[in-house]
This record gives C-alpha cells, structure tokens and sequence, in this order.
C-alpha cells in the first residue's frame, strides 16, 4: 500500500490546514447559519452534530477523497466478509456476524459461522433462563443471588459496562461484580461479601491462559474444596476449552468463543452472557439489533453521511493536521460512566500501533490517547483545561433527550450543561466582551481590564455531540459498534491492523522474568539499575 504521507490526498489536506487553521469556529458560523443542517446527520437512533468542528464542506470533501485513496470501500466490504484481515495472526474479524439476526451464512475455514453463533446463542438463552428463573442451584440447593464475572480487558469491560448502563433494563434480582485485578485486595474484597452457596462465577477468558484471571479464578475454586459441588458454581466462556476442562471446569457449563472475535469486540459472543443474565434474552437481541443496524448504516451509507466515517475522519483531521494528542469522551449520562473507559481499550489496543501491515514504522500519528469521564462531574474537576488550557482536545459529547428517572429538572440541568460546554468550547469569550460586561457591573477600569485577560477564554475547541432519545439496549448497541467502526476507518485510513495487541507480549514476558527473580534467589544483575533498585526494595523488605 502505497505511504500514506506519500498521497497527493494527504498533501492537499497539509494544504487545506495550512489555509484552515487560523479560522475560528465563531466565524465559520456567523458566516453560515445552515452549519448546523449542513454539518449533522442521523443513524441507527443516534444523532450526531459535528458541525462545531474546525472544518468548512471542502476539509470534508478533501477527508474522503483520502478514504477513497485508501479503497475503504472495499475495506468496509472485508472487514464484513470472512478475510483474514488480522494479518498478524491470519484471522478474520467477524464481530458483526455475531449481531446479524438473519444469520446469514458466512464461512470461515469451511465451517459456517453464523450456525456455530446460533448453536451458542441458545445456549447462553438455555442457562441465562435457567438462571433468571431460580432454577440454577448452588451445591446446597440455595437459588443463585450473585453472579460474579472473572475477567480482564475485553472480557471484563464490556459485560461490566454495558451492566452499568443498562442498569433501568435490569429485569433480575441478581447482584452482579466483577473481578479483574491481579491486586489481591480486589479479589479478597469481591469476595468478603459473597456468600459460596449462592454465587455463580462466570470465568472469561478467550485465552484461558490470562496471568490475572486464572490467579482469581484459583482463589475462588479454593472456595470450594469438594471438587462435586464446582459444577453448579462454574462456568466458562473461552476459546480454549481444553484449559478450561483442565483447570476444572465441567464441560457442559463451557459456553465457546473463536479466534475470530477479539477481546475487546467480545460484548456480542458468549462474554455478553452477564448481561443476557442481567437483562434477558429479549433486550440482549435488541442490544444485538441496535449493533447491526450500525452495520448496515456503515455498510450502505455513502460517505458524506456515515457516522462512523465521518467521527474516523475528523479523528485523522485533528490526530494527523492540528496534532491533538488526546480525544475526551465526555457522556452526559451517567448511565454511561464506563464507557470512556471502555474506549480506551477498544481504541487504544486496536490503532495504538507504530507499524504498518507491511512492518514500515509509521512516520504519522496514529491512536490518540483516549481519556474521559461523565458530565457534570469532569465539568467540575478538569473541563478548567479545556476552557483555558494549551492543548487542542476533540472531544464527543453525548446525552439523551429523555430519561429513567422523575426528575425533570435534574434532566434539563444534564441537558443544559453538555450544551454549555460544546458552547463554550466553541465560542470561547473575547477579552474584550468581558471588559465591557464588568465595567458595565462597576468594576473599576484597572481591576476589570485585568480580570478580562484572566477570565477570557480562547474558544475553537472542536467537539462532536451525539444524542439519542434514552439510553436502550439498542442504543447501546448501536453506540458501542460506531465506535468500533470508526476504530476501523482509521485503521484503514492509517495502514494498521486493528485486531491484534503483540505490544502488550512485551510487558507480560518481563513481569514473569520481575517475578521469578523477586521470588527466588536469584541474581538481578541483568536489569537496569532502576528495576534492579526497585526489586532490592521488595526483596529486602520481604527477606
Ligand atoms: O493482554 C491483552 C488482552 O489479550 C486483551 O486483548 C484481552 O481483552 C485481555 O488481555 C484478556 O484476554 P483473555 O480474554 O484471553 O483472558
């Protein structure tokens, strides 16, 4: 693939910035009252304004002649056929045929997916209903009251997030936690307020082979000496079912998973069984629904009006042209205080690479850092550097137009102040405008003029604003799928696999070889003298 840097697209769009950067997005809409119209479009029940960002008709027309260098056409066309497109490790990734309920057939080395997708859906109905219905009984024969996920990364922040956020779907009396870390505090904590009689573990692994989850997974079999009384406290969902047998799970409470659904794109397999339990069969199919008719947006869709397209390019525009080095997820629905969270990995472990597919280093930025936290709390801690800061930070907003709950007022309050930021971002406030405002309130001229410089604000902070009418189990789905589909677009964009995660191996190999030589007596003189200090401190405090 040719480099991308190398593109005469690439080199109209350096152009175009360098004509564009100065503009500020005041006047872009004082000159252009349609903006609005112009610069927002709707799919699958979200709405997305996009037009307070730093860009006029032909920094978008510009963005996708860029796509269109980069064959995304046909690339929207693989990632949904059954190419090995994870290059690195010849796999395909078909997380979308999990949420087709038509199951059209797909192969996939022969084998059709889509039945293998069937055969396990029923399966998680089968035991999510056995669950829901009381039927499911401890070693003792008590009803089942907490569900426990052991998981980490994809297998742990999609059931727990989408839990958290579907919470007013909840239609089970069940309590549902989650153990991930490694830090014994988390496990031993998790536990102290379960009782082993009426909890089930779902242990969520793809590898089954997860330092973390396997060291929890251990702790919680321990809780139950008597191997005969494990079968009505464990199940498995994981890839390698041998491991799972092994390690002394009953093979039929094994729920599968397959080397074409990575960690971080799993909420759709048998890793959403949490919240199937949580919500039921039928909302779990509308979450899937909400997923697909994404899919279809972003398969047919042309380009000038699909969402996830055009959140990928202005992504690139600021990544790639103003050098953002961050973008904030900012949810105005506290529904969805996990969701930054789970962008983080789904963004970051999918572009967060320096290589392309062919192994050239990359000479151009790629995955942002993605950070974020729900409004109105991140208004009242950070949104100060937003305001007034030195960094150019994109940003997405979202919130929903009704609500849950039955306070009005709290709901129009939430509503307000999202806007108020994507306001103020934009507008910012002229020295002068607050000059006029404080002497006008009686400020003396001297104290005025200097309050002005400070209180002023730079504004053309870009933002996006996505709105739907409540947060459902199909607006979630249709949410969480547009982010991966504009994970994807860069990818494609950027000439990076979006579906392995070999930087991680590094970290992991060392903390085996940190382990052994904490543990044992052996030497340190190979690490740096750093690492070789820090592992004194340890040893000589456990010695
Ligand atoms: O180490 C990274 C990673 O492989 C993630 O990609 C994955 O979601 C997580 O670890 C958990 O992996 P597993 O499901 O195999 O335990």
């Amino acid at each position: 693939m040719q480099r991308l840097t190398d593109l005469p697209e690439w080199h109209a769009l350096t152009q175009h910035h360098e004509q564009i950067k100065n503009i500020h997005m005041r006047d872009l809409f004082q000159k252009d009252k349609t903006r609005f119209d112009k610069f927002s479009l709707s799919a699958a029940g979200l709405f997305l304004d996009y037009s307070k960002n730093r860009i006029n008709e032909e920094t978008l027309s510009l963005l996708i002649h860029l796509a269109d260098a980069r064959h995304l056409k046909n690339k929207i066309e693989d990632l949904f056929s059954a190419k090995p497109i994870n290059t690195t490790e010849q796999r395909a990734a078909l997380h979308t045929a999990l949420r087709d309920p038509g199951h059209s057939p797909i192969y996939y080395q022969d084998q059709n997916v889509s039945t293998d997708i069937q055969d396990c859906l029923q399966r998680m109905h089968d035991i999510s209903e056995t669950i829901r219905q009381q039927k499911w009984r401890g070693y003792k024969g008590d009803v089942i009251t907490d569900i426990v996920n052991i998981g980490i990364g994809g297998s742990e922040r999609g059931p727990a997030m989408t839990i958290e956020a579907l919470a007013h779907d909840k239609t089970s009396s069940l309590n549902f936690h989650f153990i991930s870390n490694i830090d014994g505090h988390h496990v031993t904590d998790v536990l102290k307020r379960l009782n082993p009689e009426t909890t089930l573990f779902i242990v969520s692994s793809k590898s089954f082979s997860t330092l973390e989850t396997l060291k929890n997974a251990k702790v919680v079999l321990d809780w139950y000496p008597e191997k005969s009384n494990r079968d009505q406290h464990f199940i498995a969902i994981t890839l390698n079912k041998k491991s799972a047998l092994d390690f002394g799970i009953s093979e039929k409470n094994i729920l599968p998973l397959w080397d074409w659904v990575g960690g971080r794109y799993s909420i759709w397999s048998a890793i959403g069984l949490p919240l199937m339990i949580a919500i039921g069969i039928d909302k779990f199919k509308e979450f899937l629904k909400g997923a697909h008719t994404m899919d279809e947006h972003f398969k047919n869709a042309p380009f000038s009006q699909n969402m996830p397209l055009l959140l990928a390019l202005l992504g690139i525009w600021y990544c790639n042209f103003f050098k953002a080095q961050t973008h904030a997820i900012l949810p105005y629905d506290h529904q969805l205080q996990l969701f930054p969270s789970y962008l983080k990995q789904l963004v970051m472990e999918s572009i967060g690479k320096n290589r392309t597919h062919s192994g050239t280093l990359i000479d151009y930025e790629t995955s942002p850092i993605v950070w974020g936290e729900a409004g109105c709390n991140g208004q009242h801690a950070f949104h100060q550097a937003l305001h007034q800061g030195t960094h150019l930070t994109p940003t997405d907003f979202m919130t929903s137009i009704s609500h849950h709950h039955t306070l009005d007022e709290h709901h129009q309050i939430l509503y307000a102040s999202c806007l108020s930021q994507t306001q103020a971002l934009m507008e910012g406030k002229k020295p002068e405008e607050i000059l006029h405002e404080l002497i006008n309130q009686g400020y003396p001229r001297e104290q005025a003029e200097f309050l002005s410089l400070q209180q002023s604000a730079p504004g053309n902070q870009p933002s996006n604003t996505l709105i739907y009418n409540k947060l459902t189990p199909e607006i979630l789905g249709a949410l969480i799928a547009l982010y991966e589909h504009k994970t994807y677009v860069q990818s494609i964009i950027w000439d990076i696999n979006a579906f392995d995660q070999w930087g991680i191996e590094l970290g992991k190999r060392l903390a085996k070889n940190i382990l052994k030589d904490l543990t044992e007596n052996s030497s340190t003189s190979n690490y740096d003298v750093s690492t070789k200090g820090l592992m004194k401190i340890f040893k000589d405090a456990h010695s």
